[in-house]
């Protein structure tokens, strides 16, 4: 079924995000909630488009009514602190994910034994608009297939190791093949976790150790792969507004913040489909 049958089927406006992405927008009347979508049409969909953005559908209250929702597309990744991780600046924070900082390209679960497909997030509360906060999500593959031969010869060669004590509720070293295949679409894709960088507040941030190529290749290299993953022809920017559900290939996209104004309002809540 492709998107616009589909979203009729829902009594949804469908649209293309821009460079990538696709979003339902339900009637705020129509009282559809998490419970009402159709969960393997829309896993479909995310083979190509890799992110889905739906507006307009009741929002959940509880946490727990939201991880009863989220497990209908599958088996969630169980934390420490349970399946739900709410985003939100903490008072006196001990890890950069807790400020109103920038959050540098990642992908999640890079430190736990399986790596999740997907992230679904439901927006609690957003920032004003002007405020920042904004997450950005890179798509790999489409990066990677507009890459000039060298270029693709050199970053096949690069392993990254990553340590970074556990604080919050990931940690560990890691060394990870920076080029990879999609698990489940066979696509060429990228695995990085970025460096702190200017607007990050570096709290707890992981540490990189580039392998594959000779120290003095390693700077233009980081340079050139920043430059990449912060071109726009490969970025969606998401300015959240409360009540939005976002799904997104964990795989094939690297993610990451922008900076907000302290204390401003965004609170998210997240969890992460396995398989
Ligand atoms: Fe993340």
């Amino acid at each position: 079924m492709n998107a616009e049958s589909l979203a009729a089927q829902m009594g949804a406006e469908v649209s293309l995000l821009s460079p990538f992405g696709i979003q339902l927008e339900f009637s705020g009347s129509s009282g559809v909630t998490l419970a009402n979508i159709p969960t393997e049409e829309l896993k479909s969909l995310l083979a190509h488009h890799r992110l889905i953005l739906m507006r307009g559908l009741n929002p959940i209250t509880e946490q727990p009514e939201f991880a009863a929702q989220c497990r209908r597309w599958g088996e969630l990744l169980e934390w420490d602190f349970g399946a739900v991780f709410e985003v939100v600046e903490h008072a006196d924070p001990q890890n950069y994910l807790f400020t109103s900082g920038s959050v540098p390209y990642h992908w999640d679960g890079a430190f736990a034994a399986q790596v999740p497909w997907l992230q679904i997030f439901q927006c609690c509360e957003a920032p004003a608009t002007p405020a920042g906060g904004e997450t950005i999500f890179c798509n790999t593959p489409a990066l990677w297939n507009a890459l000039p031969h060298e270029t693709r010869v050199q970053w096949e060669t690069v392993e990254i190791a990553y340590t970074t004590e556990k604080v919050a509720h990931y940690g560990g070293a890691i060394r990870v093949p920076l080029v990879q295949t999609h698990p489940l679409t066979g696509e060429t894709m990228l695995r990085f976790a970025e460096p702190a960088n200017a607007t990050t507040v570096s709290l707890n941030t992981p540490q990189l150790e580039v392998h594959g190529i000779s120290p003095e290749q390693v700077p233009a290299f980081l340079a050139e792969l920043i430059h990449h993953i912060y071109d726009p022809q490969w970025v969606f920017s998401h300015a959240w507004q409360a009540g939005d559900y976002l799904i997104a290939d964990n795989h094939a996209l690297l993610h990451g913040r922008t900076r907000y104004d302290q204390q401003s309002p965004r609170r998210l809540w997240r969890a992460h489909v396995l398989t």
